[in-house]
């Protein structure tokens, strides 16, 4: 039986939920939160579907295995692939990042030209655009993949005086903003950590959409329907696991979230699965 208590399982491939994560605290501060980072397999975005979607459930059974009572994959790219997979497998509730996304950058945009920039298996999978085919035929929209930014943000290369985030912004971005779009989605969990770099990159005429708040919205709801909330006023605990050496996953995370990340613990979950 599922109760109040449990936490909230997060997961994506490195730092990028973090920006999801974030939210989620600011939203939820009495809940207790489990993020994994599976920094040994990070960067998703450019392996094949199958790959992706193996990789996403060996993360959610990890997650599942702690006893979690909601799972939000803050990860776009195992969003776009493999969450029919994931709902076919676990009985709770689930949450993606897609959905929250288009929905928010439909509400934005005044022009109906909606960019999405993403990952190369996020851009190929055609989720967002058919998401907001969906809400709204008339948006016409433009996708760019941009590889190089996980690894600027993983890396922690992000800040907007950095010579090098901004030449491969430009490179990425130039071409997107000739189309006339007045909303940029950042249809990748890692990008709102180059947020100021792609924003001077695309002038302050273009609203960038991070879906985080908007997740962070429907994660309440979710829990409110679904009776799973926290009644309790205390502050929740954070736990954080990562699969491969947790030095850089720490640093980035403790320079983005504003706080050390203590509570940081190295796990084998492919171990775990054929347990
Ligand atoms: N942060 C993830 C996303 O939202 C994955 C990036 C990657 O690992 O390539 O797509």
């Amino acid at each position: 039986m599922t109760n109040t208590s449990q936490p909230i399982g997060i997961f994506d491939s490195g730092v990028g939920g973090l920006t999801v994560f974030k939210e989620i605290r600011r939203a939820l501060p009495e809940e207790d939160i489990l993020y994994l980072g599976d920094t040994a397999r990070v960067p998703y975005g450019i392996r094949s579907p199958e790959t992706v979607r193996k990789y996403a459930l060996a993360n959610a059974n990890f997650l599942v295995k702690q006893n979690v009572k909601l799972l939000i994959i803050a990860c776009n790219t195992a969003s776009a692939i493999a969450m029919s997979a994931l709902h076919a497998m676990y009985d709770m509730p689930i949450i993606d990042v897609v959905r929250p996304g288009a929905r928010s950058a439909a509400a934005v945009t005044k022009r109906r030209r909606v960019g999405i920039i993403g990952t190369e298996a996020t851009i190929r999978s055609r989720a967002y655009e058919q998401e907001l085919e969906r809400i709204d035929s008339s948006i016409v929209v433009y996708q760019q993949s941009c590889p190089l930014f996980v690894p600027l943000a993983e890396e922690g290369w992000c800040e907007r005086e950095d010579p090098i985030a901004t030449m491969i912004a430009n490179r990425y971005l130039a071409p997107l903003k000739e189309t006339g779009i007045d909303t940029l989605v950042l249809g990748c969990t890692h990008y709102p950590i180059l947020k100021d770099v792609i924003q001077h990159v695309v002038g302050h005429n273009i609203v960038l959409v991070d879906s985080a708040e908007e997740i962070a919205r429907e994660t309440v709801v979710v829990l409110e329907r679904s009776g799973l909330r926290r009644r309790d006023t205390r502050q929740g605990s954070e736990t954080f696991f990562v699969t491969d050496i947790p030095t850089r996953f720490q640093e980035t995370g403790s320079r983005f979230l504003g706080h050390e990340l203590n509570n940081v613990h190295l796990v084998d979950i492919i171990a775990e699965r054929s347990s």
